[in-house]
């Protein structure tokens, strides 16, 4: 590993760890090894990547895998249940031991300081994989699918400037915090719908409106879901019930049913528009089968985006350190 390289190691523990500029070059890479699937091979050798999950995974711990092998690296499931990072030894103490010995840590986790403390005390990359408050990976692969079924990647500056996104459903979540940050990023209007009592936290909401005012979007946060939906060229949704809250699920499928993504609430937006979800999809809460499985969602290739925006992710990192 790395320790004769210059610079500390760079990680990416939420979707604004990168610049609009670096995103943008990370889209252009995912894009590139998507069409080549072995352009670049930043782990050949094999270096390991440890990839741990503290709660469930499909998606993320398939694209993980086939991401850093296809990278030339070892994938090194770290079983998160095994492991228990945080309890049965601090995740200072297991951050030093990993970073002794593996190229990055693929981190899912609960809590965003644990993340953050791993980062800090491992010397190498560790890429969120989820946690309570984001999940940038999923954000990166839904601006590349966003880009692949809109016109592409802008001609030059943000990477989806004038494009319009909306989320309903829970604004509190790890996807709207995303979808604000990577949105924002991305030059994108970024408009969400949701009740009262579940919106996005007011220091990401700030951060969001930050960036917005630089690459010349707009962030809109809506009760009404008509109005975030009216005119987007991508719809997304995502689970009532985020892992871990699984108790509030009653309560909390009340309070969301207004927000269902539905063909009506699908009809005001831009004829041409597209539909997100990251999976998995609860069809009849947050969605529609006739909207998930209809002709605008774009859902299978948004799984598929993972692999490509990770590796990306993965080789961008590996290549960029921090100047000293
Ligand atoms: N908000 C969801 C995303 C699942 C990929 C959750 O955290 O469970």
């Amino acid at each position: 590993i790395d320790h004769d390289a210059t610079g500390a190691a760079r990680s990416f523990l939420a979707d604004d760890d990168l610049s609009s500029a670096e995103q943008r070059a990370v889209l252009e890479l995912a894009a590139t090894l998507k069409a080549d699937r072995h352009a670049r091979t930043p782990y050949a050798g094999p270096r390991s990547v440890a990839i741990i999950f503290d709660k469930p995974t499909l998606r993320t711990q398939v694209s993980f895998t086939t991401a850093v092998a296809e990278l030339g690296g070892y994938p090194l499931m770290v079983d998160g249940a095994l492991a228990q990072i945080g309890r049965r030894e601090s995740v200072s103490d297991v951050a030093r031991v990993l970073g002794r010995q593996v190229s990055a840590i693929v981190w899912r986790t609960f809590h965003q300081s644990d993340l953050e403390a791993m980062a800090a005390d491992s010397g190498v990359p560790v890429v969120n994989a989820l946690t309570d408050d984001y999940h940038p990976c999923q954000g990166l692969a839904d601006l590349l699918t966003i880009a692949e079924h809109t016109g592409g990647l802008s001609a030059s500056g943000p990477a989806l400037a004038g494009r319009v996104l909306a989320y309903v459903g829970d604004g509190s979540n790890n996807m709207a915090h995303s979808y604000l940050l990577a949105g924002a990023l991305a030059g994108m209007d970024v408009h969400l719908g949701c009740p009262e009592g579940y919106g996005p936290r007011p220091d990401v909401i700030a951060r969001a409106q930050r960036i917005a005012a630089e690459t010349g979007a707009a962030i809109g946060v809506h009760a009404d879901p008509r109005h975030a939906v009216v005119g987007a060229d991508a719809v997304a949704t995502d689970t009532w019930v985020s892992m871990g809250q699984e108790a509030e699920s009653g309560e909390r499928e009340g309070v969301f049913l207004p927000y269902q993504l539905d063909q009506d609430l699908l009809d005001l937006a831009d004829p041409a528009a597209v539909v997100l979800h990251c999976l998995p999809a609860y069809r009849g809460k947050e969605i529609t089968a006739e909207v998930l499985d209809g002709p605008r969602a774009v859902v299978w290739d948004e799984a598929e985006n993972r692999l490509h925006a990770q590796k990306a992710v993965l080789t961008f990192l590996a290549e960029h350190r921090r100047e000293p």
